[in-house]
């Protein structure tokens, strides 16, 4: 009888245990906030579905360079139909996420420690400006 207990007890520490990974990542799937960017104030659509910006964002980015750079080509005409100037700065930036880099791209990119080059040559009007005041 004695032995049956400490058997029983045992068994239900090791599976406290072995499972502890699965139920504390539980816990911390609630409670971490995530990058959480800032979202346009004004713009409802973006260039793209927000499922295909949110995996794929860097893609069209580097295509809208190609044709800008390459092919000299600067219209860009949206899924929906709608028409953009294919510009990092003043589309992305100015013209929707107007809260600015640091509070939009920045979040994802420092949560996801994703290092973006872009900013050496592209201009941040928001940091920018702040910095030149
Ligand atoms: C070494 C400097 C440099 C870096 C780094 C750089 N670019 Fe550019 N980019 C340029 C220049 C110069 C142009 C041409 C500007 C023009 O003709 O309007 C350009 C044009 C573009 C354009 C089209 C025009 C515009 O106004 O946006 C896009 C989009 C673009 N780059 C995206 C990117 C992205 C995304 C990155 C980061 C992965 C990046 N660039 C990194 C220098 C750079
Ligand atoms: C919802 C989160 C999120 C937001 C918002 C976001 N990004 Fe990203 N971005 C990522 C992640 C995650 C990666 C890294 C993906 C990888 O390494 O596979 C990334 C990578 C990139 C890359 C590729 C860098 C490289 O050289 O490989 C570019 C370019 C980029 N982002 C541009 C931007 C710009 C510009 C903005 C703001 C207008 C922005 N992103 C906003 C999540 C985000």
């Amino acid at each position: 009888m004695r032995d049956r207990a400490i058997i029983w007890s045992g068994l239900a520490m090791f599976l406290l245990f072995a499972t502890f990974p699965f139920w504390h990542n539980l816990s911390a799937a609630v409670t971490s906030k995530g990058p959480n960017p800032v979202l346009p104030a004004n713009a409802r659509q973006c260039v793209a579905p927000v499922e295909y910006m949110k995996t794929s964002h860097m893609t069209l980015l580097l295509d809208w360079r190609e044709q800008v750079v390459r092919q000299g080509r600067r219209e860009f005409t949206a899924f929906n139909g709608q028409r953009y100037n294919m510009s990092l700065t003043s589309t992305c930036l100015e013209q929707c996420h107007s809260s600015g880099k640091a509070q939009f791209c920045d979040r994802c990119h420092d949560y996801a420690a994703a290092s973006v080059p872009c900013w050496d040559c592209h201009v941040d009007f928001k940091s920018t400006l702040r910095s030149a005041k």
